[in-house]
């Protein structure tokens, strides 16, 4: 049995019988545990709750907390709250697609980066507020992403 499907099996054995009000709560403690969501526990989760994994899939789809694939080893959060969408949040969403060739969600083919956009995270008036692996950056322009995206790429480089 694969770590993610022990995962998985750990967290459903927890419920006496897996309903469909227990889905979200068992997915989310698997993404927890996980930090996303595996086919494999897709699958195991399904099984359990004797419906279909597009079921569950389509379920956690449905949610924009849940994540299908690993983080990346920097993980960015941009907020796309009003107040940082008013301050250029989507030109950073767009440069940061540019720069990655990735979906938020999506995690690079290398393992090296992942990003998501979030709600507001309450600073609004420093917005577009960028957080890097738990670290904050306030008021973001576009080339200063560009420079955080290349001083990590050099700082993976180094020997
Ligand atoms: S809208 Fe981005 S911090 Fe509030």
């Amino acid at each position: 049995m694969k770590k993610t499907e022990k995962i998985a099996e750990n967290i459903i054995s927890r419920y006496r019988k897996v309903r469909r009000e227990d889905l979200i709560p068992i997915l989310q403690e698997i993404q927890e545990a996980e930090g996303f969501l595996s086919k494999e526990a897709i699958i195991r989760v399904a099984k359990a709750a004797g419906i279909s994994s597009t079921k569950v899939y389509g379920v956690a789809t449905f949610y924009d907390n849940f994540r299908f694939n690993p983080r990346g080893k920097f993980h960015l959060v941009i907020c796309n709250g009003t107040s940082c969408y008013i301050n250029g949040s989507k030109l950073l969403l767009n440069r940061l697609k540019d720069e990655l060739g990735i979906e938020p969600g999506e995690t690079t083919s290398d393992g090296i980066f992942s990003y998501e956009v979030s709600n507001c995270l309450g600073g609004c008036s420093n917005g577009p507020i960028l957080i890097v692996n738990g670290e904050y950056y306030l008021n973001v322009k576009p080339e200063r992403l560009t420079d955080l995206i290349d001083s990590i790429k050099k700082q993976l480089q180094a020997p």
